[in-house]
């Protein structure tokens, strides 16, 4: 869907100001479906990279107010599988927004709510590139980080864009 002129005249407008990380973090919680799953039982990994990159454009939409794409997924690893009947839960959290491109960190948990445990299944670090109406790569607001963990994760977005984009 193509953003209105109006909308995207506000986005511009609205670039130069920062924004809290508070403001596009996002939660996203889906029950795993035996459809989602491989014949152990266990979600596809397939089926986490699509929410993981449905959580994390959400996170850099809400951050930017424009459209956004994938423009890169760092390396993945799944530590923990995460079981049918589990939930599957993503908190994404934009890190670092650079000119036109934000990193958002993705952190995937299963949880079993019957026994009330949860486990770290991956963390994902991913580029997404903000748009202008005619699909250019348009200028994205300052991140304003506070806490020791917002300012923590922005150095390390740092370091990971320079080996990215060396790479
Ligand atoms: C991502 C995309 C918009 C970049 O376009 P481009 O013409 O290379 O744009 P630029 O060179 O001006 O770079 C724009 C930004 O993207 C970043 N970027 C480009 N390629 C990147 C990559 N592989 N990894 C991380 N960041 C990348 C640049 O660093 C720049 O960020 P900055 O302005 O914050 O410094 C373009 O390659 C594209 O449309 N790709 C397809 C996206 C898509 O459809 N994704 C869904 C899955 S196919």
């Amino acid at each position: 869907m193509k953003p209105s002129a109006a909308r995207t005249k506000r986005a511009e407008s609205d670039s130069s100001k920062g924004r809290p990380v508070s403001a596009s973090r996002t939660e996203m919680t889906e029950l795993v479906l035996p459809q989602d799953a491989n014949l152990l039982g266990n979600i596809l990994g397939g089926r986490v990279m699509h929410l993981i990159d449905i959580a994390g454009a959400i996170a850099a939409h809400r951050h930017c107010h424009r459209q956004v794409v994938t423009a890169s997924v760092d390396h993945l690893d799944f530590l923990n599988p995460v079981r049918v009947g589990d939930l599957i839960v993503l908190e994404a959290q934009v890190n670092r927004a650079f000119h036109t491109s934000v990193e958002v960190g993705v952190e995937v948990f299963s949880e079993d709510s019957l026994a009330g445990v949860r486990k770290h299944t991956t963390t994902a670090f991913l580029t997404f590139v903000a748009l202008d109406n005619l699909g250019n790569p348009s200028p994205v607001p300052p991140l304003t980080v506070k806490s020791r963990d917002e300012r923590r994760r922005y150095r390390e977005a740092g370091n990971r864009r320079e080996a990215r984009l060396s790479r």
